[in-house]
């Protein structure tokens, strides 16, 4: 496996399909699923600017629990329907927070988070559970990054061989 570089520019046009090429370089050469998350986590921290935290939230069948991330050590356990990952796993719906402090719930794991967004990983209509990321800036998230990491994230349920709850 090659050294990862930073992209040629931060700009969305060449910054996400530099990380599709990327993740798609990683993913597709291996099967281990905790490899392949720690890898795809890793790379969104990496390569995506002003960002503080990247990680997954595994649904074991109740609740979300804590996968492989990039950042500061995060809660373990989110209950469904709690803080922004479970209403988007309950909802399987994103939920981008382009301010945390205003968000009724909302978890703080790293105090340096100011914005966050959580995109739900479902398979065959069964949850996975969702991808996290958040950044100490305000509203970082825009619809251009939402449109993105949407796409990012299809591409990691097809790659990511996540297991399932039964
Ligand atoms: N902020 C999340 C909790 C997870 S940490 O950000 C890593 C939430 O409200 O669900």
């Amino acid at each position: 496996m090659a050294c990862m570089y930073p992209a040629s520019s931060n700009s969305p046009d060449i910054l996400y399909p530099y990380i599709e090429k990327e993740l798609k370089n990683l993913l597709e050469n291996e099967t281990n699923w905790i490899s392949n998350a720690a890898n795809a986590a890793a790379t969104l921290g990496f390569l995506m600017p002003l960002l503080n935290w990247v990680g997954f939230y595994l649904y074991n069948g109740s609740e979300l629990v804590l996968g492989p991330f990039w950042g500061k050590p995060a809660v373990t356990r989110i209950e469904m329907g709690k803080g922004v990952c479970g209403n988007s796993a309950n909802s399987r719906e994103i939920i981008v927070v382009e301010d945390v402090h205003q968000y009724p719930g909302h978890i703080a794991c790293d105090l340096f988070s100011n914005s966050e967004i959580v995109l739900p990983l479902v398979k065959n209509d069964k949850l996975i559970g969702v991808l996290d990321i958040d950044s100490p800036e305000i509203g970082r998230f825009e619809d251009i990054d939402r449109i993105a990491l949407e796409k990012l994230a299809r591409i990691m349920i097809e790659l990511i061989d996540f297991p399932l709850a039964d």
